[in-house]
């Protein structure tokens, strides 16, 4: 199983590149079933859960193309139908249902897994499918999902923690073919949802209102082929922006959307950082003393829940006392004592954080828990002197593009080891 090694201490410098957003990605892939025709994504990440996603949509009988960072899709024939362990293994594959229903009015998935943040349930998608006419089994671990007729309807999607971007982007594919005219209401206003309700519109869809929390979806005949390119992950550079930070270094992110990093710039900015915007190329330092800050996460436009554990480790090396809250994900604090290992001192009250910041961070061996908590520990090893050895990255890889190559461009001096 693979590590990192990281010698801390040293100030991040340079220029890196974003990659193309996983989230988005990810129900982007799902939507090439909803065709026969051929589909062409770009700038796709080379990630394992694209690889996983790659993997489903070949179990599910599409022919399926990897190729630098471009994956073309032809999905002639679907099965309703997917590989239990692969759907298992990966959250983001529960966004097969939506595209598989609307297709074929059936979908049959295992109930997905991912990272372990917080129960995760599904009501929410199956409330949608409901919403279209669907009927709903649970068996063997299994969901099956069908519908003899799929007929438009008004779906209220809001759930405990707000709203859901998956369930969205499943019900929003679904009613592409769906009869009628689907409204969602409390939908989810991520740049992801824009993006994924951009690509079907290019597909034929019919599409009003993505990006805030009416969606009305007016159901079409069928739809077409696509060439599409996915947006820059801002939960990438988000994380580059707060390693420049925490660091004390200077580094510029090309390829990033700062429209769609406003509640992170901002808080960046109480904090004391520095961020110069050209375009799509942000310049991120220190802006003098760094202070102590309060987040909550929420719901798009609001902090996202994906830079917690990044804004985490900032607060860590800030002096004074941090609150985070965090109210989408209620367990997601699994680095908190990873974080300990380091000498970080976080304390946990309810739904909150409380960082008392400024201790010197020193190396230790570390375990990764969760994707973003993954990239927190990669930070933190960063920011303290000596050697810190974050195991089980493949959390890491789900996520981060060539995470350790990206950090050594650098100046990080960071490794990867295999260990048997
Ligand atoms: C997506 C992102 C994930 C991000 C999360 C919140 C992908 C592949 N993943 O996950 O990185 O952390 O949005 O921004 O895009 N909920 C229910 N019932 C449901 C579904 C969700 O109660 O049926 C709850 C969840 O437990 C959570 C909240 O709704 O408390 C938001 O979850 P949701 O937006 O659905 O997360 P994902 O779409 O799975």
């Amino acid at each position: 199983m693979d590590s990192l090694l990281i010698k801390g201490g040293v100030p991040l410098h340079g220029e890196v590149t974003i990659s193309g957003a996983k989230n988005a990605v990810l129900p982007i892939m799902a939507a090439t079933l909803l065709t026969k025709e051929k589909c062409v994504i770009r700038q796709v990440p080379n990630l394992s859960d694209v690889q996983f996603m790659t993997e489903i949509l070949q179990s599910l009988g599409a022919s399926v193309r990897f190729d630098g960072n471009v994956v073309t899709v032809q999905a002639n024939k679907v099965k309703p139908v997917g590989d239990y362990d692969l759907i298992r293994k990966m959250r983001g594959s529960i966004c097969i249902m939506g595209p598989l229903v609307g297709r074929l009015r059936h979908a049959r998935v295992s109930l997905p897994g991912g990272c372990i943040i917080g129960t995760r349930p599904i009501d929410l998608h199956l409330k949608a499918m409901k919403g279209l006419g669907a009927s709903i089994g649970i068996e063997g671990g299994y969901v099956d999902v069908k519908a003899r007729r799929l007929v438009g309807g008004d779906v209220f999607l809001g759930g405990r923690a707000g709203p859901t971007v998956l369930g969205t982007a499943n019900l929003m594919m679904a009613a592409t073919l769906a009869d009628g005219v689907t409204t969602i209401e409390s939908a989810a206003c991520e740049p992801e949802v824009v993006d994924l309700a951009y690509c079907l519109s290019k597909m034929g869809a019919k599409i009003v209102g993505a990006g805030s929390p009416t969606i009305v979806v007016t159901g079409v005949k069928e739809l077409h082929g696509v060439e599409h390119e996915v947006i820059p992950d801002r939960i990438e550079a988000a994380t580059f922006a707060i390693g420049a930070a925490a660091t004390n270094g200077e580094v510029t992110i090309k390829g990033a959307r700062p429209d769609h990093m406003h509640a992170v710039l901002d808080k960046l900015s109480d904090a004391g950082v520095k961020v110069e915007r050209k375009g799509l190329v942000l310049t991120v330092k220190r802006g003098g003393r760094l202070k102590p800050t309060d987040v909550t996460t929420l719901p798009y436009a609001g902090f996202p829940t994906d830079v917690q554990a990044q804004m985490m480790v900032l607060m860590a090396v800030t002096p004074g006392l941090s609150v985070i809250t965090e109210r989408i994900f209620e367990s997601r604090f699994m680095h908190v004592a990873e974080l300990a290992r380091l000498g970080a001192e976080i304390s946990i009250e309810g739904p909150s954080a409380i960082v008392k910041g400024g201790r010197k961070l020193s190396g230790a061996p570390v375990m990764a828990s969760d994707l973003r908590a993954s990239a927190a520990l990669v930070l933190a090893g960063l920011a303290a002197q000596g050697t810190t050895q974050v195991n089980r990255i493949y959390h890491l890889d789900r996520g981060y593009e060539h995470i350790d190559a990206k950090l050594r461009g650098l100046g990080a001096r960071i490794q990867r080891v295999n260990q048997q």
